[in-house]
């Protein structure tokens, strides 16, 4: 049976969703992650779009090992020696460079002829050989590309040593069988083409990314290419696990396997779901929240009597287990410890401790302590731990107000170790609230969105709730838990105020990710 190879862009093509800006720390947690879901090639970033961009792709290469570790730039020299730099120290590495090939980006973004692009691309294939063995060449717009000029892209850049040729549908303008035509085609006229896995790549424009890749796959893809939820850029791109699971639950048409260990998948995508603060919808195929509900009567009756009358895939499949109570506050610290075990975690005894006495402060707060409970204490400690940074943090908070006067008193530690206090109106108490914070820091943030989710069910259930704020023109992110829901909401909003802190010398990046599909 054939296997399929996944590469993994949500580091790179994800991260470029609008208001999305995971740190360092965030990126290596979903790099590890992405390696237990049994992911090829992780797609780390792309290095020159900033000083910490070219940190966090290396501290991924430098420290994750058992997948593919691939650095992203333009087809220039600059480029590919930052990455050179960026992954040198990864145990495999891959360079990933891409090129425009369609008459739009060769006339008006590019300003080049035919030959003078296919002349760049080869020189700079050659020169990427220098540093790697691994080559990925994108033809960026192939889906928009004219298929004997991109047949000849193709076949001088094998000649020149690319191991991978990625045939993007940059703007998801393709349809299924067009798209798997392509492929075809590329296999059958290039007389190279055996020398090069080819590598499907599409965008969710139309609502079509998944229904291309697998026809690029029917046609000769031998790597497909996108993220986990299906984020990215704009639509996003092919989500990842829509496809994996496709491939077990219909190995009979698609006759076609991969490494994917498709357990890991609710794990992944919550973790992805909630450093990105891109909630999945849920009726998301997969991994959103209503996949496995069955509410008519009918179908409930048929699933009672026997499973398969409409459900295709079991929830366990993909790592869904009922969200049963699994300790409470009389669970003891062994208890406590295996049931980390059993979620992945392999924890130094300190660790043990500060994540048991959260559990203890949660057991007070709430009766019911599920999975997500816990593992929501232990990636919030991992990540404080590792994350030094010098940051705002919430001491204190009371609000007051009915329906027409609302007022909040915040009190901050400030980064230089100071305590503030100030109090605020609002127009509501969130408003309220996030005035108070603004006094302190004395920076005014526009909130764009504020969502809030809550972590299992019932009235004492954890929320998290995730905004994005504007500051100068640049989109922040942030997230914040508590049972309490303005508690949540004002630790969202510090979140997002040291993000902004920490990427302040970092301005120029969403310019830089703008110019890349
Ligand atoms: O969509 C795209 O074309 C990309 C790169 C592979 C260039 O993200
Ligand atoms: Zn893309």
């Amino acid at each position: 049976m054939r296997k399929i190879q996944f590469l993994d862009t949500t580091l790179r093509d994800g991260e470029q969703s609008v208001g999305v800006n995971l740190n360092e720390h965030e990126k290596l947690e979903i790099a590890k992650q992405l390696v237990r879901l049994g992911i090829d090639a992780i797609e780390a970033g792309f290095p020159v779009a900033s000083p910490g961009d070219f940190q966090a792709v290396k501290r991924v290469a430098d420290e994750v090992k058992g997948a593919k570790i691939v650095g992203f730039g333009r087809a220039t020299v600059g480029d590919i020696d930052q990455i050179y730099q960026a992954i040198k120290n990864a145990e495999d590495a891959r360079i990933h460079i891409f090129l425009a090939t369609s008459p739009i980006h060769l006339k008006y973004k590019l300003r080049k002829t035919e030959e003078e692009v296919i002349e760049a691309a080869v020189e700079m294939v050659k020169y990427a050989k220098k540093y790697f063995h691994d080559v990925e060449f994108s033809a960026e717009d192939a889906g928009r590309s004219e298929l004997p000029y991109l047949a000849k892209v193709t076949k001088a850049i094998i000649d020149a040593g690319a191991t991978v040729v990625n045939i993007p549908d940059t703007v998801g303008y393709m349809a299924p069988q067009e798209y798997g035509a392509m492929f075809k085609y590329l296999k059958e006229n290039v007389s190279n083409s055996d020398k090069a896995i080819f590598s499907a790549h599409c965008h969710d424009d139309l609502g079509l990314a998944v229904a291309n890749s697998l026809a690029a796959l029917q046609n000769g893809a031998d790597q497909i290419e996108g993220t986990i939820n299906g984020i990215g850029e704009r639509a996003g791109n092919a989500a990842l696990e829509e496809i994996a699971v496709s491939l077990v639950t219909r190995q009979d048409y698609f006759k076609a396997t991969s490494n994917m260990h498709l357990e890991q998948i609710a794990r992944t995508s919550k973790l992805i779901s909630k450093l990105t603060g891109m909630i999945v919808p849920g009726n998301k195929a997969i991994v959103g929240a209503n996949a496995f509900a069955h509410e008519a009567g009918i179908h409930q009756d048929g699933v009672l009597k026997e499973r398969s009358t409409y459900e295709i895939i079991k929830p366990e499949t993909v790592g869904y287990f009922s969200n049963k109570l699994v300790l409470g506050k009389h669970s003891g610290r062994h208890a406590f410890r295996e049931r980390l075990v059993t979620l992945g975690y392999s924890l130094t005894d300190e660790q043990i401790d500060t994540a048991f006495n959260k559990f203890k402060e949660l057991t007070m707060k709430k009766k019911e302590i599920i999975d997500d409970d816990l593992i929501m204490i232990v990636d919030d400690l991992q990540l404080k731990e590792v994350e030094k940074q010098e940051k705002y943090e919430l001491e204190y908070l009371h609000i007051a107000g009915d329906t027409s006067i609302s007022t909040a008193m915040v009190r901050m530690t400030m980064p230089d170790g100071s305590v503030m206090e100030e109090a605020a109106r609002g127009d509501g108490l969130v408003d309220a609230v996030y005035n108070a914070i603004d006094r302190i820091s004395g920076m005014r943030l526009r909130l764009k969105d504020y969502q809030i989710k809550s972590v299992g069910d019932g009235r004492d259930a954890n929320g998290t709730v995730y905004i994005k704020v504007e500051h100068e023109g640049v989109m922040f992110q942030g997230r914040g838990n508590s049972t309490n829901t303005l508690e949540a909401s004002a630790k969202a909003y510090i979140d997002a105020l040291n993000r902004m802190l920490a990427r302040r010398d970092m301005l120029g990046k969403e310019g830089a990710k703008r110019e890349i599909g």
